[in-house]
């Protein structure tokens, strides 16, 4: 690695160290936290945030699709998509934070089918149901998490499937690797839980999961546990909420 990227990583470790701002609202301290790693968030997170292109291609996202990323960061989901992104009907990449939106809107603006949205995920809605919806590492950063499944779930067609990724605590994990995993993400606002995978397989059908670890930059030997979710909607005469 050269002397530059490790003088970047060291700027987003130390953001990392700080943690994430504790006063004003979600935004606020989205962009406190982001905007200093933005321009170096894509080559630190490639490395942090694994099964992201995996997501994806179980996904099975086909030509003329509507697509909703719900906390897209900085879209670099875009590029795992690859050339069958232009082929989607519409794309649509959702987030509270302006600074990441920032590098979303520049990269979408290789794209006629792009639209990069600022709003909140638990909230949100397309103008029409979508075929695809997915988070990645998005759920475990939204307080109302359970508010997001419900919302994700509300904007498929019956049949259309909601994909997320993200880190978790396993039920299987020692309680002193979950105790570390849990107080090493809060400090940067990931609240992990036990509870995203139960929830998730509540609220879709012909659902499939995948639960893993993988490798932390500067952390040799140390693996976070994070899973892979596919599930599809409920005819809605059947879809009854109950993830709460
Ligand atoms: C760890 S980042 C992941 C970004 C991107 N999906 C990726 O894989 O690189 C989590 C994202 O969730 C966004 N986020 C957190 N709360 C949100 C909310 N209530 N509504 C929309 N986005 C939110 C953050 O701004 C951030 O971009």
């Amino acid at each position: 690695m050269f002397p530059a990227d490790l003088a970047a990583d060291a700027r987003i470790l130390w953001r990392l160290t700080r943690g994430q701002p504790r006063q004003g609202d979600q935004a606020t301290r989205l962009q406190a936290f982001y905007a200093p790693q933005a321009e170096r968030y894509d080559a630190f997170r490639e490395r942090l945030l694994h099964g992201r292109s995996e997501l994806i291609e179980r996904l099975e996202i086909g030509a003329g699709m509507r697509v909703v990323e719900l906390g897209c960061g900085t879209g670099s989901s875009l590029q795992r998509m690859g050339p069958g992104a232009l082929r989607c009907a519409s794309i649509q990449l959702v987030d509270l934070c302006p600074a990441l939106l920032n590098v979303a809107r520049q990269r979408a603006a290789a794209y006629r089918n792009v639209e990069v949205i600022e709003a909140d995920a638990t909230r949100w809605q397309p103008g029409a149901a979508v075929d695809r919806v997915f988070l990645s590492y998005a759920l475990t950063m939204i307080p109302d998490w359970r508010g997001v499944i419900d919302n994700a779930v509300a904007m498929l067609k019956p049949g259309g499937r909601l994909g997320v990724v993200d880190f978790h605590l396993p039920t299987v994990g020692s309680r002193l690797g979950n105790g570390f995993w849990r107080h090493w993400c809060g400090h940067d606002g990931v609240c992990l839980s036990a509870e995203h995978l139960p929830a998730l397989s509540r609220s879709l059908t012909d659902t499939w999961m995948d639960q893993r670890r993988a490798p932390v930059p500067y952390l040799p030997g140390v693996l976070a546990p994070y899973y892979l979710f596919v599930g599809r909607r409920r005819d809605p005469a059947q879809n009854v909420s109950i993830t709460r």
